[in-house]
């Protein structure tokens, strides 16, 4: 069931659903979440249940202010301070020590715990309202609304074509960042970036005051990250990137056997194709269409997706990063 997440009504009938252990997703600025008290072990594995995803994944959870991450935090080291006085409310999610007996389920049985208070107005109502329910609910765990290995929902009925119409879902239209959250660990001596999102590598180096590290630099107790598997976000078809002469030239080769090949490019190119769409010049246009662009392409039943590869600069990385993961499904 789909409801109107600017409405204070829906918001209260949503923090009750999640307050007796339900599930409800939401919208956020980055993707639409899948909720479930972090409180609450037996409510995060319905999350699991629901997703089809391993357990021992970990998930994000959120809340609704800094001063709430000191709920499920040990402690804050001076770089994750500085990147959530930096973006939080926002895009960014940050790893850190869990504190002992706090969203065990949810970190999936790390000693670690990623937060992230999301700016999206609908998700902060929602935390708000969760904490002044009854029984109070300090923080949701919720990865993206889709199941284990697709693409994440980036509009609500994205979500219900996922889990069907018995679930809740707060509509907070389509979301405006589009790819899920940066994700930065504080807990390895060093920051280190485990996944690129919108905010790019240069402005959290800013911030931080250092670079940050590649995760294969520290594999140093890796835990399992299902966002950091090398096949996720795959839609049906098969993904392919491109230069776009090459794509060009293949589009050449095939000539009218191109027409029910979707391309998916920056440059003009001369095709038959019927699903050509242009990819925007910028990097943020590009993210807050792209799960919708995969999306229509596999509904329209193409099998093949080719994508001219984006270029290789600082703003592009979580674009990148995404295409990469799903042509190597
Ligand atoms: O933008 C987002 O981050 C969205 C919205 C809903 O907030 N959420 C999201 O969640 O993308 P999910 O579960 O699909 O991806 C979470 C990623 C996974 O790769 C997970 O393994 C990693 O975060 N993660 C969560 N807790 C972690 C931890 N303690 N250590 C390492 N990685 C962790
Ligand atoms: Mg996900």
């Amino acid at each position: 069931m789909i409801l109107d997440g600017r409405q204070e009504g829906s918001v209260a009938q949503a923090a009750q659903v999640l307050a007796s252990g339900g599930l409800v997703a939401f919208a956020t600025e980055t993707v639409y979440g899948l909720g479930a008290d972090a409180g609450s072990d037996a409510a995060v594995a319905g999350i699991f249940q629901a997703k089809g995803r391993p357990s021992d994944h970990p998930l994000i959870v959120h809340v609704p202010d800094a001063a709430g991450a000191q709920r499920f935090a040990a402690s804050i080291p001076a770089v994750a301070q500085r990147l959530m006085d930096n973006f939080w409310p926002g895009p960014l999610t940050l790893i850190l020590p869990r504190r002992h007996g706090m969203g065990t389920a949810a970190a999936g049985g790390q000693d670690t715990i990623g937060l992230r208070c999301p700016a999206h107005p609908v998700a902060h109502a929602l935390l708000l309202a969760c904490a002044q329910a009854q029984p109070p609910v300090f923080g949701l765990a919720a990865p993206s609304a889709n199941r284990f290995g697709r693409v994440s929902p980036t509009t609500a009925a994205h979500v219900e074509s996922e889990f069907g119409a018995a679930l809740l879902v707060l509509d907070g239209g389509a979301t405006p960042v589009g790819i899920e959250s940066a994700i930065v660990d504080c807990t390895r001596g060093v920051p280190v970036l485990l996944r690129p999102g919108t905010l790019t590598r240069t402005e959290l180096e800013a911030a931080c005051g250092e670079r940050l590290w590649l995760p294969e630099e520290r594999t140093d107790a890796a835990p399992r990250a299902s966002g950091t598997l090398e096949s996720h976000y795959a839609p049906d078809a098969k993904v392919r990137l491109m230069d776009g002469k090459s794509l060009q030239t293949a589009l050449d080769v095939l000539g009218p056997d191109a027409s029910a090949i979707a391309v998916y490019a920056r440059s003009a190119l001369r095709t038959r194709s019927k699903h050509y769409r242009r990819m925007p010049d910028d990097a943020v246009a590009t993210a807050r269409q792209l799960f919708a662009v995969l999306r229509d392409f596999d509904a329209a039943g193409v099998r093949l997706i080719w994508v001219e590869t984006p270029p290789d600069t600082p703003d592009w990385e979580g674009v990148r990063d995404r295409l990469r993961r799903a042509a190597a499904a």
